[in-house]
């Protein structure tokens, strides 16, 4: 197959990437590089053996996007392209709704005009909200509770209608848990820009010395230890997901809705312990109060990968941490050689 990957030089995209590769798929990966750098692709090109093809665009750009369906006679998008991090969209909610979801409806304007139907989508357990139930299955209601969530649970939506108005596309959409780690070869992993948001690249970075303190975001809930619960999972199990959906989709018309999670969460602390034990080091944290808008505990029912595409994650906690750990030692090299990250990436080349 000949797949567009939206957002391909991204965290998630570049491991997917390399995943569709290895099987044989054609992957043009498409990006506007807004959160990631162009060596990206031949670093994915390094992993598989050959070139990768980069086409520098923005999803918004609707007549560009029709052009690259054509020249590379596409037959499926994997779209992952977007803005993700959640207290940003509550102070740029317009840049948010501007990319992920006004985005989403120029692209899928390019891809009809291209008679293109098959989709795969990146959703987000975001879309669940409140968890109220454990685990979570995808008939838990959906809801939102800030602007990035609501892009999300918007484009969702939008995808079901369009798959109602006309039997010809084929769309999943893939609610991803907690994404971590990083490609084996370290080539790979997520290099978050400024001060991350989320748990392990912030103890991945302590583990380094690049920051002195995690903040444990309370320890007062009704868990285990008191520390929030999540269901954290290998980045290449979820790319690997990916390419099963597509397999699914060349039989299956209409709209899926399908969790990519393990379905075994672990606590703050546990993930703390488990990166102390891989990295052979101190991760110095203090307990502050909740942040704000986290949950207890969030964690998938993960039976319908399993039912639907024959998916469940392999990977361990450990591989997790030290796939990430490797990744960030590698990182820490090069921005030591090279402290300004453009330039920093061209000396990995
Ligand atoms: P990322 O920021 O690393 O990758 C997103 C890529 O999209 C970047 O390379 C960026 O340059 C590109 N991009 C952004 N806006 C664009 C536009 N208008 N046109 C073209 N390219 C554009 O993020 P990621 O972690 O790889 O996430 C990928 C997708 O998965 C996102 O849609 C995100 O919402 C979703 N997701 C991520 C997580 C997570 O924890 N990382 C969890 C759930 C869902
Ligand atoms: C967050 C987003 C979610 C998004 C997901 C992507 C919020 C409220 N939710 O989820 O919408 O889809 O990232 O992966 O931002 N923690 C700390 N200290 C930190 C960072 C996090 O203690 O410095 C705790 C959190 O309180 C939580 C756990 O670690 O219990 C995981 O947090 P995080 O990695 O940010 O993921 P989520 O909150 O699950």
């Amino acid at each position: 197959m000949n797949i567009l990957l939206t957002g391909g030089t991204g965290y998630i995209g570049s491991h997917v990437a390399v995943v569709l590769s290895e099987m044989s798929h054609r992957v043009v990966l498409y990006d506007n590089l807004s959160n990631s750098v162009r060596t990206v692709a031949d670093r994915i090109g390094e992993i598989v053996g050959k070139s990768c093809e980069f086409v520098r665009g923005d999803i918004r750009d609707t007549d560009f996007l029709q052009k690259a369906l054509r020249e590379y006679e596409i037959d499926a998008v994997v779209h992952l392209a977007g803005l993700k991090a959640v207290g940003e969209s509550v102070d740029k909610p317009i840049e948010y709704y501007s990319n992920n979801v006004q985005g989403t409806i120029s692209l899928l304007e390019a891809m009809k005009a291209e008679d293109v139907k098959r989709l795969v989508f990146s959703s987000s357990a975001t879309v669940y909200g409140q968890p109220q139930y454990l685990p979570i299955d995808e008939s838990h209601p959906t809801s939102a509770t800030n602007p990035y969530g609501r892009s999300k649970l918007h484009i969702e939506e939008m995808l079901g209608d369009l798959a109602i108005s006309d039997p010809d596309w084929h769309v999943a959409c893939l609610r991803y848990f907690n994404p971590v780690g990083a490609h084996e070869t370290a080539l790979l992993g997520e290099n978050p820009s400024g001060k991350p948001n989320n748990l392990v690249p912030f103890i991945a970075q302590v583990a380094s010395g690049t920051r002195a303190v995690l903040s444990v975001f309370g320890d007062d809930y009704d868990t285990s230890d008191g520390t929030g619960l999540r269901d954290y999972i290998h980045v290449m199990d979820l790319a690997e997901g990916h390419a099963l959906a597509l397999q699914f989709l060349v039989d299956n018309a209409g709209w899926h809705a399908i969790n990519l999670g393990t379905g075994q969460a672990y606590s703050v602390l546990e993930m703390i312990k488990s990166f102390e034990h891989v990295s052979g080091r101190k991760i110095a944290f203090e307990v502050m109060p909740r942040r704000s808008g986290d949950v207890a505990a969030c964690y998938a029912d993960a039976e319908k990968a399993r039912n639907l595409l024959g998916w469940t994650a392999t990977r361990t906690l450990e591989n997790m941490c030290s796939s990430t750990w490797h990744f960030q030692q590698t990182v820490d090299k090069y921005t030591a050689q090279c402290p300004k990250q453009p330039e920093c990436d061209k000396a990995r080349r």
